[in-house]
């Protein structure tokens, strides 16, 4: 990571973890459910999305601020989908982030309702933005954006979609399908909010939309990779929970070195939609180098 991606890293996780806490200490409510989404939200973790959102506004010559309360949004979203994905009914999964998942500290009902929450704060959230950092219209268009991304037509569809293909052999169309759906289109909408709190025009939202479509599959493959080749404390989650779930995967479908094969092109063909801009792209075009080479 260089210097400049280092600094703009740690600034903005700073000011994103102090918005989250804050938002979760000011709620009205009993004092369990606030640990409970605290507990996830402070868990740690990488807040790539995030960085993705403020990294599209500082392309466009925009202040991150316009974008805190879209970034917290999707930060809680993200959250949810990994509460509800450890869950005994989904992946079964004891550690995330390096700590029990949230239904081991706090239980099932909990975990779910947690999730719950964190997931419709984040419309709260989006509405509440001051007018002087996005206006009504903009804030329409980043609710229906999220509420795509986020529901039966984006994350959730995917994680049906990975769930009824346990046990069964997929052809790749199938797990790109996966892919696309389940990690895909909530990053693709963390690069699409910042154009659109920056007012981009179609012609740049149609490009950064091809770009975003390239990262997240390399960023879900690269999670394929490290769920067979990750260290546990480096991933902060058990390694060989795609085996344990019987889940096809891009190296179970590809063999490892098809895998990082298809990463690779993936991560290419981001880097070529994103040069093709012509707008201040160094910082994504970091982050992207990095969901290739990450290791957690
Ligand atoms: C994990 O996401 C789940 C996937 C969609 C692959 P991240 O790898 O971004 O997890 P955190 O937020 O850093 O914990
Ligand atoms: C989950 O994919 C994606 C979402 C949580 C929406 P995985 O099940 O592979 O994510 P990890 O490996 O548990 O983080
Ligand atoms: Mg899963
Ligand atoms: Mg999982
Ligand atoms: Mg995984």
């Amino acid at each position: 990571m260089t210097v400049k991606l280092n600094a703009f890293a740690k600034e903005h996780k700073e000011m994103l973890e102090n918005f989250l806490r804050s938002s979760i200490e000011r709620l009205e409510a009993p004092s369990i459910i606030k640990e409970s989404m605290l507990y996830s939200l402070e868990a740690g973790g990488k807040r790539i999305r995030p960085l993705l959102l403020f990294a599209t506004l500082h392309a466009f010559g925009k202040d991150s601020k316009k974008g805190l309360h879209t970034a917290a949004a999707i930060e809680m979203i993200h959250t949810y989908s990994l509460i509800h994905d450890d869950l005994p009914s989904m992946d079964n999964d004891d550690f995330r982030r390096g700590k029990p998942t949230n239904h081991k500290v706090f239980g099932e009902a909990f975990a779910v309702l947690a999730g719950d929450a964190l997931l419709t704060y984040s419309f709260q959230l989006i509405c509440e933005t001051p007018e002087e950092y996005a206006a009504a219209d903009i804030k329409l268009k980043l609710i229906r954006e999220l509420s795509k991304a986020a529901g039966a037509e984006g994350m959730v569809g995917g994680q049906v979609a990975d769930i009824e293909g346990e046990g069964k052999q997929l052809h790749l169309t199938q797990l790109e399908y996966i892919h696309h759906h389940k990690t895909g289109k909530l990053l693709a909408y963390s690069v699409l909010a910042g154009a659109i709190l920056a007012r981009a025009n179609v012609e740049q939202i149609k490009v950064l939309s091809q770009f975003a479509f390239h990262l997240g599959l390399a960023f879900q493959i690269r999670d394929d990779i490290l769920d067979l080749e990750g260290q546990e404390e480096l991933i902060g989650k058990p390694v060989g929970s795609d085996t344990n779930n019987h889940k096809s995967t891009y190296p179970s479908i590809l063999s490892m070195e098809g895998a990082k094969e298809a990463l690779t092109e993936h991560i290419g063909k981001a880097m070529a939609y994103l040069k093709s801009l012509g707008l201040s792209t160094s910082l994504l075009e970091e982050i992207t180098e990095l969901v290739a080479k990450r290791d957690h």
